[in-house]
């Protein structure tokens, strides 16, 4: 299987990425020089087309590691996996060579209708016998090892047996895939379910995180809703910080949505991640730049 995500190498700068999003195609088709190391595609965007939007994909990966990105494998329907999806899903991969592909831990509808969210499951014994049967379809289709991300969650199902980073760490464990650790989700679920996101983030082993995620939030008052329509929020960077200290080498990804910004506005907060990895592990050793990024009023 092709692991590239996991080759092991000493750092001598971070990998923080960016979203490829529609809206940035005019400045990247200009081929311009960034700051940024990789791009992540969402896949459903590129797999059953053509057109410009795979010509701009193979133009970024020309220059830059690109990661397939899904939001629809549905990788916990008790309906099994749509063979379809997964057939163009590897004709995309064997296209682009991607470092990574990954997906999200959640069921996104029945089969005849895909609702476009990504829904929750309690972390049963169960699920954990069905997502290790998919994942292991899916992997052997594709042919490499996938990353699986936590999701922003509103309610918890009943019947959990596990907490949510007990299930992830054991899902990984046994079914060789890694987990795509979003902080941004981490944080929403410890506000709106109450728990410690340290104790999360403590009991995730860093050798089974392949990619972290970046985003904002909306605080909807009553409850955090994700919608990656804002800069990460200080409480976010806090999190990060903490995890990037214990593994320099994961790549790290911003992911803006929603009333998405100039494209200089993205590298910004590229370099904000690069300031807190430089902080932990560069030669330019300041307290000053990370605390400006931690007290950053957004
Ligand atoms: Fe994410």
């Amino acid at each position: 299987m092709n692991d590239s995500y996991t080759e092991a190498h000493v750092l001598s700068q971070p990998k923080v990425g960016l979203g490829l999003r529609p809206i940035h195609y005019p400045h990247l088709e200009t081929r311009p020089n960034t700051s940024v190391y990789w791009f992540e595609a969402i896949s459903e965007n590129y797999m059953d087309t053509e057109g410009r939007p795979l010509h701009m994909l193979q133009l970024i990966r020309e220059d830059y590691p690109v990661a397939l990105h899904g939001v629809s494998l549905s990788i916990a329907s008790t309906e099994g996996l749509r063979p379809e999806y997964v057939k163009q899903l590897k004709r995309l991969k064997d296209r682009i060579e991607p470092w990574i592909v990954s997906d999200h831990l959640c069921w996104t509808g029945l089969q005849a209708s895909n609702l476009h969210d990504l829904l929750p499951f309690p972390y049963t014994d169960e699920a954990l016998t069905l997502l290790l049967k998919h994942i292991d379809q899916v992997q052997n289709a594709l042919g490499c090892h996938i990353l699986l991300e936590n999701v922003s969650t509103y309610l918890q199902p009943p019947g959990s047996s596990y907490a949510e980073w007990e299930f992830l760490t054991t899902l990984a464990k046994q079914s060789g895939c890694k987990l795509l650790l979003d902080v941004n989700n981490l944080y929403v679920n410890a506000i709106n379910h109450r728990f410690d996101p340290v104790v999360f983030l403590q009991a995730i082993p860093t050798e089974l995180i392949g990619q972290i995620h970046l985003a904002g939030y909306t605080d909807m008052g009553t409850y955090l809703f994700d919608t990656h329509s804002k800069p990460a929020y200080p409480e976010v960077w806090e999190l990060f910080s903490k995890l990037i200290a214990r593994a320099p080498d994961i790549p790290v990804l911003i992911e803006w949505d929603d009333d998405i910004p100039e494209f200089s506005v993205l590298e910004k907060e590229a370099q904000k991640a690069t300031q807190i990895w430089n902080y932990h592990h560069g030669h330019t050793h300041t307290e000053s730049v990370s605390a400006s990024i931690f007290a950053h009023s957004l």
